[in-house]
C-alpha cells in the first residue's frame, strides 16, 4: 500500500491527520457536554441552561426557546412584573382587599429567594383537625369576608380558619384593616462541631396579632414560608409522575433511613387528586394552579381558576405568568474541574445527601417542547421527607405531615448572593448561610447531617465549595 504516493503527499497526510485529530477531540468534548458521565455536567438544566452567572442569572429565558416561545416569555415577564392597584383603575386593578404583596416580582425579587420579612414572608394557618371554631377571626363582619381560594381546595387535614382562610394577608387596601400583623422574634442556638468549632443557628417565632389587637389563638396552626427561587420549575413540572414514584421509598425498604414519598394534592382543573410538586410542602400540582393561587391568595387578584363573582384578570394573563415561570432557564454549573469542588461533590455523595437531593433526572413530555426530554441536575427528588422536630411547623398540608418538607432543589444555589445581596435558606429563611441550612437537617437527614458535622474542617469546606459551584 502506497500511502504517501500519488495524491497523498506527506504534508497533505499530516494536514488531514491533524484535522481528523481535531475533529475527534471536538466530538469527544461535545459528547462530554451532551452526554456527560456521572453528574459532572455544566448543563444543570439540560438544553435550557444559560451561561450566565451574574446577578441576572435567574431571570434568563431558557436557552432553547423558539422565537415564538421567546415572545410569549417576554409577555409573561410583563405579567410577572405587573403591579396591581386598587380598583377602579384602567390597568391591573383588582388588588386586595387583603393581600401580602402587589406583584409576583415583589416577593420573587430577581426570581431569587425572599426574606422572612413583611411583604415576602407568608404565614399559612389552619384549624386543628376535628376542631370546629365558630369564632370568626376576620376583621370584618362575616358577610364582608374576602374570598379565600384555599376554601375551594380545602382539605380534611388543613381546615381553614374562619375569617382567615389558610393564609394570613398582612396588608389591605386603603381604608381596611389587614387581617393581622406578623412580627418575627429570633431565637439563637449555640452549637459545636465534634472538632470543637462553634456555630450559631437561629429559629423564628411568629407573634401574630389580629386586627382588633387580640393574639392569634394558640390552637391555630401556623407555618412560615419564604418565597423560593422560581427558575427551572418548568423542567420540574416535566418530570414524569412515574419517575417520582420510582424515587419514593415510603417504607424505607433499602434501609438507608430515608423514606421519601410524593404529596397527593387537589388539581382544580382535573378535579382529581394528583402528585404535588410545587410549594415548600409540594402542595400544588402544577405551575398554572400555583400561579392562580398566588394571584388570589398573595395578591387578592381573582382569576379564572379562583373566581369570585368576577375575575380580576383573564385566562391569558394567568397563562402568561405561568408561562414565564415555566420558561426560565437554569444557570450553568461552574468550577467542574476545581479539585476542591470535585472532592466536595464526592463527599456530598458519600454523606448520602443524594438520597434526597437527586443529582440527575430526565424530563418526559411537556406542552412546552423546550422542556421535554432533558437531562437535568436539580438535586431534588421533589418528595416529602421528615426533617425532624427542629424544622417542623407541625401543620399538615395535604399528605405532608408537620415535620415533612419537599427536598429543596439545589441548582443555582451558589448564585444566591450574586443575585441578591442577602441569603436566607430553608422554608422559613432561618438559615443565614448554606452551612446553617445543612446543620438544621434532622429526621431522615440526621445521619447525613451527622456525617457532615463529623467531617474535618477542610472537608466541610470542600462540600460547601461544591454547593457553591451549583
Ligand atoms: C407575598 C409574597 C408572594 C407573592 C406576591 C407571590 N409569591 Fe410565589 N411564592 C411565595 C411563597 C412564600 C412561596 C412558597 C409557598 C408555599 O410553600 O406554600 C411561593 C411559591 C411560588 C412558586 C412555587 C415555587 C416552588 O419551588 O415550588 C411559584 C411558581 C410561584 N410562587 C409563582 C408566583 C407567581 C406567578 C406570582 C404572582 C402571580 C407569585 N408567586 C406571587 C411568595 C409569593
Ligand atoms: C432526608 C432527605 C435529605 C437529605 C439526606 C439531605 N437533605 Fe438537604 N434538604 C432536604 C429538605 C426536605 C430540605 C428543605 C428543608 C426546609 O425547607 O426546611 C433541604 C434543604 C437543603 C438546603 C437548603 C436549600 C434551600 O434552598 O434553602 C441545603 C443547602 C441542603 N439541603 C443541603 C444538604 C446537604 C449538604 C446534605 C448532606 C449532608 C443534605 N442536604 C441531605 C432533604 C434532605
Amino acid at each position: 500500500m502506497q500511502i504517501f504516493g500519488g495524491r497523498w503527499s506527506k504534508p497533505k497526510f499530516l494536514k488531514w491527520a491533524w484535522l481528523c485529530g481535531l475533529v475527534a477531540i471536538a466530538t469527544l468534548l461535545l459528547s462530554q457536554i451532551l452526554h456527560p458521565t456521572a453528574s459532572g455536567s455544566p448543563l444543570a438544566g439540560g438544553q435550557t441552561t444559560v451561561l450566565n452567572r451574574s446577578s441576572t442569572a435567574y431571570e434568563q429565558p431558557a436557552a432553547n426557546l423558539t422565537a415564538t416561545d421567546l415572545e410569549e416569555h417576554f409577555a409573561g415577564d410583563l405579567a410577572f412584573d405587573a403591579v396591581f392597584v386598587t380598583p377602579p383603575a384602567r390597568v391591573n386593578a383588582g388588588l386586595g382587599p387583603h393581600f401580602n404583596n402587589s406583584s409576583c416580582v415583589g416577593c420573587h425579587i430577581r426570581n431569587g429567594r425572599g426574606l422572612p420579612e413583611k411583604g415576602q414572608l407568608l404565614v399559612r394557618v389552619s384549624r386543628p383537625e376535628n376542631q370546629k371554631t365558630d369564632q370568626n377571626l376576620s376583621p370584618e363582619p362575616a358577610s364582608l369576608n374576602s374570598y379565600h381560594a384555599e376554601d375551594y381546595i380545602a382539605i380534611e387535614n388543613t381546615p381553614p380558619v374562619a375569617g382567615l382562610g389558610t393564609q394570613i394577608q398582612d396588608q389591605a387596601v386603603y381604608g381596611q384593616p389587614p387581617e393581622a400583623q406578623v412580627e418575627i422574634n429570633w431565637q439563637e442556638h449555640q452549637g459545636k462541631y465534634p472538632d470543637g468549632t462553634p456555630y450559631q443557628l437561629r429559629s423564628p417565632q411568629a407573634l401574630i396579632t389580629l386586627s382588633k389587637g387580640q393574639p392569634l389563638p394558640p390552637q391555630i396552626k401556623t407555618s412560615l414560608r419564604i418565597p423560593p427561587p422560581v427558575f427551572g420549575l418548568g423542567l420540574l413540572e416535566a418530570i414524569p409522575d412515574a419517575t417520582l414514584q420510582s424515587l419514593a421509598d415510603p417504607e424505607d425498604q433499602n434501609h438507608d433511613g430515608v423514606s421519601g414519598r410524593p404529596n397527593r394534592v387537589w388539581d382544580g382543573q382535573k378535579q382529581a387528586e394528583v402528585i404535588g410538586r410545587f410549594g415548600l410542602k409540594a402542595n400544588q400540582p402544577n405551575l398554572f394552579q400555583q400561579s392562580a393561587a398566588a394571584y388570589v391568595n398573595d395578591m387578592g387578584v381573582t382569576n379564572p381558576l379562583f373566581p369570585e363573582s368576577n375575575s380580576d384578570i383573564d385566562q391569558q394573563t394567568l397563562k402568561a405568568a405561568t408561562f414565564y415561570v415555566q420558561s426560565l432557564g437554569v444557570p450553568a454549573r461552574t468550577l467542574l474541574d476545581n479539585p476542591e469542588v470535585k472532592k466536595g461533590e464526592h463527599l456530598f455523595t458519600q454523606a448520602n445527601c443524594i438520597a434526597c437531593h437527586t443529582a440527575t433526572l430526565q424530563t418526559g413530555a411537556h406542552p412546552l417542547q423546550a422542556l421535554a426530554k432533558q437531562r437535568i441536575h436539580p438535586y431534588s427528588d421533589l418528595l416529602l421527607h421528615d426533617m425532624g422536630p427542629g424544622l417542623a411547623d407541625n401543620r399538615p398540608d395535604f399528605l405532608a405531615s408537620g415535620t415533612e418538607w419537599r427536598t429543596a432543589p439545589l441548582w443555582g444555589l451558589g448564585l444566591t448572593q450574586t443575585v441578591l445581596p442577602y441569603s436566607s435558606f430553608l422554608h422559613d429563611g432561618r438559615a443565614r448561610s448554606i452551612e446553617e441550612a445543612v446543620l438544621w437537617h434532622g429526621g431522615e437527614a440526621q445521619t447525613a447531617q451527622k456525617t457532615f458535622k463529623g467531617m474535618k474542617e477542610r472537608d466541610r469546606k470542600a462540600l460547601l465549595a461544591f454547593l457553591n459551584s451549583l
